[in-house]
């Protein structure tokens, strides 16, 4: 196939990558011409630790790069099979974009954007053929990250999003199918890991030494909320929450908290700026950890019991199917466990007193029980 990919940055040079190594023929174009160049050497960077590894050959390696085309004039694009647009996440512009792409390309192109969280059929309004858009969500980096959500706008037709899917997964990647709403499936799911541990924090219940050691050593979770808020970068984090926050009409369970706006206004972005929740600049000693397991347990169970809401939530309202949403967060965000399994290895009686414990507690709406945990019992298992 012949696929272009429009915006070079990290997700654009990733994507081709991908791409690539599937053995297609890659077009990437970018405004700036700097970030073609960087692109490319990111790329031929890879493949040399990959020749290194012994994973291709230098054979291979000069046959992918006579594939890759870096391509100043969006034009070059004209005979392409699929579009894959990841430029910076700006409606208008995507917009803009998809208008003159569809000028350039053929009339059975497919166009597709790899926005986070914005609106395909909003994309798919702008343009004359509106079947043929789809978001293919990557995540990042797009060549490690096994997970591809598919979305369909609203005007989507169901052949392209089969046909989309096919052609992911010929890239080697694990597809799953979200409806068009905020934050798709990982990103509107994970929300309560970032928010509910920080909002222990702000209550004063565990330092953040304690929680990431609760959630990781207890909860069996990779890495700790806050290692990985600092890891994905504070302001990326807080934007993501943000947008689904504002998208979903001020939801209270996607509330920003002061305390991460916070550190973004620092500066405090984690560890690309070596300094976020954590210090990475001084070679100081890792603050020791009380090793309660009675507070360490109540905090597992108040985050985990909030992301199982979130994902029988997420089944009530069809954004995703069961497996698609047990799968998302296993192999898109390495949970331990599908968090629809979870909930009905703990039970709904459980689950729905957890979630009705916190909501007596604080009276607040981002604690209410959702419909439907009341059938976790038989849909997660
Ligand atoms: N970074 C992530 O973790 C991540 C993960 C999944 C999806 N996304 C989404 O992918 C998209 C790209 O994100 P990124 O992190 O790669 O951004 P980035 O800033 O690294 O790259 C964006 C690129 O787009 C280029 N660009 C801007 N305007 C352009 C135009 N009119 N035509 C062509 N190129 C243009 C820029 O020069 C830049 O090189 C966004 O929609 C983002 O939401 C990002």
């Amino acid at each position: 196939m012949k696929i272009a990919i429009i915006g070079a940055g990290t997700m654009g040079t990733g994507i081709a990558q991908v791409a690539l190594m599937a053995g297609n023929e890659v077009y990437v174009y970018d405004s700036r011409s700097e970030a073609l160049a960087q692109s490319h050497s990111k790329i031929s960077a890879d493949f040399l630790k990959l020749k290194e590894k012994g994973k291709i050959d230098i054979d291979q390696s000069v046959m992918l790069l006579d594939k890759l085309h870096y391509i100043e004039k969006l034009e070059e694009c004209a005979t392409v099979d699929l579009v894959i647009e990841a430029v910076i996440e700006n409606l208008e512009l995507k917009k803009e974009l998809f208008t003159q792409l569809e000028s350039i390309v053929s009339a059975d192109c497919i166009l597709a954007s790899n926005t986070s969280s914005l609106s395909i059929t909003s994309i798919a309004g702008t343009v004359k053929y509106p079947e043929r858009v789809i978001g293919i969500h990557f995540f990042n980096p797009a060549p490690i990250m096994k997970l591809v959500e598919i979305i369909p706008a609203i005007q989507t037709k169901p052949d392209i999003t089969n046909k989309v899917a096919e052609i992911i997964k010929s890239f080697g990647k694990v597809t799953v199918l979200a409806k068009d709403t905020p934050g798709f499936i990982v990103n509107r799911i994970a929300r309560p890991y970032y928010s509910e541990s920080i909002r222990i924090l702000e209550e004063g219940i565990a330092d953040i030494q304690t929680i990431d050691w609760a959630l990781t050593e207890l909860g069996g979770f990779k890495m700790g909320p806050f290692t990985l808020m600092d890891f994905i970068g504070n302001d990326v984090n807080y934007s993501v929450t943000e947008s689904v926050w504002t998208a979903c009409y001020y939801e209270p369970r996607y509330k920003p908290s002061f305390t991460q706006k916070r550190l973004v206004e620092a500066g405090y972005l984690g560890k690309k700026t070596g300094r976020g929740y954590y210090n990475y600049q001084e070679n100081e000693a890792p603050k020791e950890v009380k090793k309660d397991t009675v507070i360490g347990n109540e905090i597992v169970s108040r985050v985990v019991s909030m992301l199982i809401n979130e994902a029988a939530d997420a089944l009530y309202y069809g954004i995703a199917s069961k497996e698609d949403i047990d799968l998302a967060m296993t192999i898109g965000v390495n949970y331990p466990k599908g968090l629809l399994s979870w909930g009905a290895e703990w039970g709904a009686e459980s689950c729905i007193n957890n979630m009705k414990a916190l909501y007596n507690k604080y009276q607040e709406e981002r604690y209410r029980c959702s419909m439907g945990l009341q059938n976790i019992n038989s849909i997660g298992s």
